[in-house]
């Protein structure tokens, strides 16, 4: 594999999924029988499933955050720590993933498209702004907002919600940033199904900007064809030869 020339005149957007964190432990989400840890995703992970049964999304979401906390970046989050560092403002992080292994693997600016694990928000967030760190785990109780005492919900994007635009905005625009400044742009896509909207759509906008793009997957699935490059393997193991060359 030929690692990927970056210079002066670089711009780097690297997007990041769950195959990104699987080799640190932490489960990615598509299994043959579409069941997250034998739970229907439509239970755990959107608005009408916690109003039907809000203990039931805390137990699976408590449990994630158990075992995130568990967990410990792994080389390639290492990987991309030192790619921000080397390419500073010219560099974005863009992850689908909820956990904190980025961050914890150094990374500093990171756009969380889907939430972030260990934050709450408040379940009447169109009404109520409160939004708070929490490592908490709920197994037993239903955590109530501290403004308005409603239920308090993990602030995660569920199905059925719209991505906050203010971290969209950073990656569309990051891409016309390239243009501006006639940049070379990069897109690499690391350890996603693509089968997930419109994150899976990014590729499209970047390519149409000019991007080379590139996929690191386990496997090759149909979404590799949208990518000028396709490098078949695990994050860890990929992402140090194709940026740093070891
Ligand atoms: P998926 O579980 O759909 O896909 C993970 C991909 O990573 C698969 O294609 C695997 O082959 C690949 N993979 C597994 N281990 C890998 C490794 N070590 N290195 C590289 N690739 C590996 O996960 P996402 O595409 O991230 O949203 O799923 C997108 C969204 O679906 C998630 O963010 C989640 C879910 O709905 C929310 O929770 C809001």
């Amino acid at each position: 594999m030929e690692r990927l020339q970056f210079d002066s005149n670089s711009r780097v957007i690297v997007m990041t999924g769950a195959g990104a964190s699987a080799e640190s432990g932490v489960p990615t989400f598509r299994d043959a029988n579409g069941l997250w840890e034998g739970n229907k995703v439509e239970d755990v992970a959107s608005p009408y499933g916690f109003m039907e049964d809000p203990q039931k999304v805390w137990n699976f979401y408590s449990q994630r955050r158990a075992n995130v906390m568990m967990c410990d970046p792994n080389t390639g989050h290492l990987a991309l720590a030192e790619l921000e560092r080397q390419l500073g403002d010219r560099f974005l992080l863009v992850t689908q993933n909820v956990d904190d292994l980025h961050e914890r693997a150094g990374s500093k600016r990171v756009a969380k498209v889907h939430g972030n694990l260990f934050r709450n928000k408040c379940s009447q967030h169109t009404t109520c702004p409160y939004v708070a760190d929490d490592h908490g785990l709920y197994f037993d109780t239903v955590p109530k907002c501290p403004v308005c005492g409603a239920d308090a919900r993990p602030e995660i994007v569920w199905f059925g919600e719209r991505l906050q635009l203010s971290v969209t905005d950073m990656f569309y625009s990051f891409c016309a940033r390239a243009q501006m400044d006639a940049q070379k742009l990069y897109y690499v896509a690391v350890g996603t199904s693509g089968a997930v909207y419109p994150v899976a759509s990014f590729v499209y906008h970047a390519n149409t900007m000019g991007a080379e793009s590139h996929l690191v997957n386990l496997e090759q699935g149909e979404h590799a064809n949208d990518f000028h490059s396709f490098h078949k393997g695990k994050a860890g193991e990929i992402l140090p030869r194709l940026f740093f060359g070891s």
